[in-house]
């Protein structure tokens, strides 16, 4: 069975699509710096599967310690999650983005040339697009990104493409997640955001642990049915789903690199988040109108026909789902891995 290296694995997504990787059979080795993330994340996903991956504590931006992890482990493709992930932050010390998330990835994808390994699969983000011209938005939509983060990710997935095109041994998928949300169903791991969350279910279920009195809610005159903004909330397990479907592709794929966006097709607005959360919790989650949040897009919604196609993949778990679960992870840890299980 295939060995690989999971940059990033972690982390959130990182952590919830190990586990799927080791449902499915792979041999999974993770590559982590623990810079916004916990070891006990790794065994908790060790729990969940029965068996836990090796963490390589080390930075995708130094060279010796990934030569030294991928003469190691050989893997035969690597997930590349690890990267710096906020919006606000990147707006305030753009260089610092720039340079963490595209050293990170030149630094990789050099050590996987020098070793052989040319099957990768990188974590891009529905950010690329910016404010789009139309919805539902598909990969051939025009990539515009509204902030440094989403420029480095548009940049990435350009490093990678020229990189394909000039050696057809390499083939690449680049997954563009919508907002992905939830848990795995046994409360084990879930998001654990450092510091007050910048996004909405992170900041929803805090609330609903009494971390904050109510949900800030910003603006309520969006040019949408209840006139809250509409995104498209996605599963995390299905959008580990989505990682393996695109893995398996990878094999059959020399010389290509395959864009995607991993959502469900479904636009949700934030009142609707918060009913349903409700519902999950049982909590009345109370919220405060505020002002339009500056950057911020009325609607995004994603076209995931071509993973269909391509991949045979689609998002199957309801935004009940998604509440559930993350109610599961947040229910049992209030203050993350951090503090421990309660
Ligand atoms: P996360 O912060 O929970 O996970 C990222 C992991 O990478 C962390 O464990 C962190 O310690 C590690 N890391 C960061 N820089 C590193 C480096 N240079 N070397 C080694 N490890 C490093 O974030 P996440 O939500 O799991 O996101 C994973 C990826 O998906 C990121 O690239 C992110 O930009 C992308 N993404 C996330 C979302 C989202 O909503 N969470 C949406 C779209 C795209
Ligand atoms: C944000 C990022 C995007 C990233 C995504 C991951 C921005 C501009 N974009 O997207 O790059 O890929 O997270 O999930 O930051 N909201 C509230 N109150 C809150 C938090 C959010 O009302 O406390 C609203 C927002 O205004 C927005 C919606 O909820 O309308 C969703 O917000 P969020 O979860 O932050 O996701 P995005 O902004 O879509």
């Amino acid at each position: 069975m295939a060995t690989v290296l999971v940059t990033g694995g972690a982390g959130y997504i990182g952590s919830h699509t190990c586990v799927a990787l080791l449902e499915a059979g792979y041999e999974v080795a993770v590559l982590d710096s623990l810079a916004n993330s916990s070891a006990a994340s790794i065994d908790a996903v060790g729990e969940i599967a029965g068996r836990r991956p090796r963490l390589h504590i080390a930075d995708c931006r130094d060279e010796s310690s990934l030569e030294t992890v991928l003469a190691e482990v050989r893997p035969d493709a690597v997930l590349h999650f690890a990267g710096l992930k906020s919006v606000p932050d990147s707006v305030a010390d753009p260089l610092r983005y720039y340079r963490h998330n595209l050293d990170s990835a030149a630094v990789l994808l050099a050590a996987m040339e020098r070793n052989g390994i040319r099957q990768i699969v990188f974590s891009s983000s529905a950010t690329v697009y910016g404010l789009p011209d139309e919805l539902p938005v598909s990969e051939t939509a025009t990539t515009r990104p509204a902030n440094p983060y989403g420029w480095t990710k548009l940049l990435i997935e350009q490093m990678i493409a020229d990189l394909v095109r000039a050696d057809p041994r390499w083939s690449a998928a680049l997954l563009r997640y919508f907002n992905p949300v939830g848990a795995h169903p046994s409360g084990l791991i879930g998001e654990d955001p450092e510091g007050i969350p910048g996004n909405l279910m992170p900041y929803l279920l805090q609330v609903a642990v009494g971390r904050h009195p109510h949900l800030p809610l910003y603006g309520t005159d969006y040019p949408t049915p209840d006139g809250t903004a509409v995104r498209d909330y996605i599963h995390v397990m299905d959008l580990a789903d989505g990682h393996l479907a695109a893995l398996e592709h990878l094999r059959s794929s020399s010389g290509q690199t395959h864009t995607y966006n991993l959502g469900t097709g479904q636009g949700v607005s934030v009142l609707e988040v918060v009913s349903a959360m409700r519902e999950a919790t049982g909590h009345p989650l109370p919220h405060e109108e505020l002002d339009r949040r500056p950057g911020d897009v009325p609607e995004l919604w994603a076209d995931p026909g071509q993973a269909l196609k391509e991949l045979g993949w689609s998002a199957s778990r309801t935004l009940a789902d998604m509440c559930r679960d993350a109610w599961a992870w947040q229910s049992t840890h209030p203050q993350g891995f951090r503090g421990g299980k309660a």
